[in-house]
């Protein structure tokens, strides 16, 4: 099964009756592990979560930290791209050059970096006090 697969195969179980737009993720680690996230809404909305971030929970729950690949699926018209915020989460974890993967059910696929879907990324390297 591929990580859009098992993007697709997650994504059945998420749970939007607020916005009725379905996402899972797929995270796989370079060890071969693959986790799987879809988005939960609730009835308070900003206390929903995205399905990449709970990939991103699913993977540190399990003590890995790295991420080599990541697959995000929704049924839109065109491949969803991650939101703002899961862009910055999936950054803390993945080096720019890490392949995403976007599709739709439809069978649409369109590949990208999570450094080109943050550039300028907030990092690391910014909590350093010059001396
Ligand atoms: N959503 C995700 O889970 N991931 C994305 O990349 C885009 C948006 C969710 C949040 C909300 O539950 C629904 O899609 C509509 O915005």
């Amino acid at each position: 099964m591929s990580l859009l697969e098992a993007a697709a195969q997650v994504r059945k179980n998420a749970h939007a009756p607020y916005s009725g737009f379905k996402v899972g993720a797929a995270i796989r680690t370079a060890d071969g592990a693959i986790y799987l996230g879809c988005n939960v809404e609730n009835v308070a909305y900003p206390e929903g979560t995205c399905a990449e971030a709970g990939a991103i929970a699913a993977m540190c729950a399990a003590g890995a930290r790295d991420i080599a690949e990541v697959a995000v699926i929704a049924d839109s018209p065109a491949p969803v791209t991650p939101c703002g915020g899961c862009r910055q989460k999936l950054a803390e974890f993945a080096a720019p050059d890490t392949p995403v993967i976007m599709g739709t059910v439809a069978g649409v696929e369109i590949r990208t970096t999570v450094g080109a879907l943050l550039p300028g990324a907030f990092g690391r390297d910014h909590l350093a006090k010059e001396a």
